[in-house]
């Protein structure tokens, strides 16, 4: 158990690892009088200014919530968009991304993907794992729902195979399972357009991230609607079940 004044770094005022919902890509297109993947097309552009500042502003990880598990309930049309973007993305960027020093991880059950998709992102993240910049994490079919079933899934087999105990199950063992388990929690979660939900996001993770929420849509967030956001979380104080006293006390020690 960490104490009050590990937890209270002089850098903990601005967030390490900041994870992102970008929403309203469609609303975006509508009130344009334009098909919502124009919307997911503006998406990219926002995208590639977060990533930027994120990286000026000194966050060493982002993780972006690009297509959740339950995406694929959209037209057909939309997801094949969504996917195409993807694909391009990878073919087209991976590397300028490793000329910046970003790492790229994806997260998700990336087996439901073609062949052709998956094995890019593969090569992507291969290519770029040996990076020490910025590690951005964009989550692919992902669901935190998913992301803790294929956790339990694994501890399930140790213990079949004997090389795991009930007794010795603890939160940092289930997080060492998780998808982003060998990566500190978000400090920081943003999601565009209004809507405050997690929607099966990290759901582990966020146990005490900070949440800012805000009714610009993805396609218009930039970067002084980020720097907003970095404000607000300068100016919260993480007790992480602690009291006031106890972290001011800490901060003196
Ligand atoms: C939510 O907006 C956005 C998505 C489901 C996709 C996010 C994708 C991008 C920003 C671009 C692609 C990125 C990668 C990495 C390929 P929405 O469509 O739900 O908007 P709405 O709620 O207004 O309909």
């Amino acid at each position: 158990m960490r104490t009050p004044s590990e937890l209270m770094k002089p850098s903990s005022k601005l967030p390490r690892h900041l994870a992102v919902i970008m929403d309203g890509n469609g609303r975006w297109a509508r009130q344009r009088f334009l098909p919502r993947v124009a919307g997911h097309r503006a998406g990219v552009d926002a995208l590639h200014k977060i990533v930027k500042h994120a990286m000026k502003r000194g966050i060493e990880i982002l993780t972006l919530f690009a297509f959740s598990s339950e995406n694929w309930r959209r037209p057909s049309y939309e997801v094949s968009y969504l996917l195409d973007l993807f694909l391009n993305m990878l073919e087209n960027e991976t590397q300028k991304l490793h000329e910046q020093g970003i790492q790229l991880r994806i997260i998700g059950d990336c087996s439901q993907f073609n062949e052709k998709l998956q094995a890019q992102m593969a090569q992507a993240q291969d290519f770029t794992s040996r990076n020490k910049g910025l590690k951005l994490v964009i989550a692919a079919n992902y669901g935190g729902q998913w992301d803790l079933t294929q956790a339990m899934r694994k501890i399930g087999e140790e213990l079949e195979r004997g090389t795991l105990s009930s007794a010795n199950i603890s939160a940092e063992l289930i997080n060492a399972r998780l998808s982003l388990g060998d990566l500190p929690p978000p400090d920081l979660f943003i999601r565009t357009s209004g809507e405050q939900r997690i929607s099966n996001f990290l759901l582990w993770d966020l146990a005490y991230t900070e949440l800012y929420f805000t009714e610009v849509l993805w396609p218009d967030f930039n970067e002084v609607e980020l720097d907003k956001a970095l404000v607000f979380f300068s100016g919260r104080e993480r007790r992480f079940g602690c009291t006031s006293e106890q972290l001011e006390e800490s901060s003196y020690a």
